[in-house]
């Protein structure tokens, strides 16, 4: 994902970094894609579709669909597998009432003016439309990001500003929902522990750098070393497999 004024500096992605770090992401993708039980000829918009990997299961289902992503190197990606792609900004999408369905997938904690994306997400669909969206919600991540607070309070360097994520409640995410118009039909928050097999390190180096954003290479060193040691206590186990937190919001509403 490219940086936007929306986005925390630092959190770059790109698609050899996102198939060697997150290709886990899609397989974890069933129960959402169930949800929004695409169906043959229907015109779907994928919001935040990475390297296209999810995209192309709705494909395979008939579906006709746009991918659309921040970063330009995650649209080339999937424009390889052959899916429509392009690059949009989530906060700025330009679809007006042309998609039966917007569909996303651990994308939507990384937009942080959710009011302005579900604006565009409403905008998109036609009347009656629905969306489907998965990510990170209230509680994801709890202890990686207190143990990235507590490393850097320990330096007295303040966290204020480098948290860049969006994690809302079901309260929230509703009323934000129902503020722009949409009818919330399902929303729900599921505990999700995931085994890294980039283990804790490698998911640090790709997905935190925003919280390390300025520091020199010893300090982030320092930082990182010190989250590892908070952290193990709690997500490492006797073999030392490391599992993340994640905690998935999952919605469904009509427009
Ligand atoms: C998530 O899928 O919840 C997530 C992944 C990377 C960074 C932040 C959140």
């Amino acid at each position: 994902m490219t940086n936007t004024p929306q986005n925390a500096p630092g959190q770059e992605q790109n698609a050899s970094d996102y198939a060697h770090h997150a290709s886990f992401m899609p397989k974890l993708g069933n129960d959402v894609v169930a949800l929004l039980a695409p169906q043959p000829g229907e015109r779907i918009l994928d919001l935040g579709c990475s390297d296209g990997s999810l995209t192309e299961r709705l494909v395979q289902q008939g579906a006709d669909v746009l991918g659309v992503d921040a970063s330009e190197d995650m649209v080339n990606a999937a424009r390889k597998r052959g899916i429509n792609a392009r690059v949009v900004d989530g906060h700025q999408l330009p679809f007006d009432h042309e998609f039966d369905a917007v569909f996303s997938n651990a994308a939507l904690h990384w937009m942080l003016d959710p009011q302005a994306v579900l604006a565009g997400v409403k905008r998109a669909l036609k009347p009656g439309g629905r969306f489907v969206a998965e990510f990170g919600g209230h509680g994801n991540l709890a202890a990686v990001c207190t143990a990235l607070t507590a490393a850097l309070q320990f330096r007295g360097i303040s966290v204020r500003g480098r948290h860049p994520w969006y994690f809302p409640t079901t309260t929230e995410y509703s009323q934000l929902l129902e503020t722009v118009g949409f009818k919330v039909e399902s929303i729900e928050l599921i505990p999700r522990p995931t085994q890294l097999p980039m283990g804790m390190m490698g998911w640090l180096e790709k997905f935190a750098s925003p919280f390390l954003h300025g520091l020199d290479e010893d300090l982030r060193e320092a930082v990182l070393e010190n989250t590892l040691t908070l952290l193990g206590h709690s997500l490492r186990d006797e073999h030392g497999n490391w599992t993340a937190d994640y905690v998935r919001l999952r919605v469904a509403a009509r427009a």
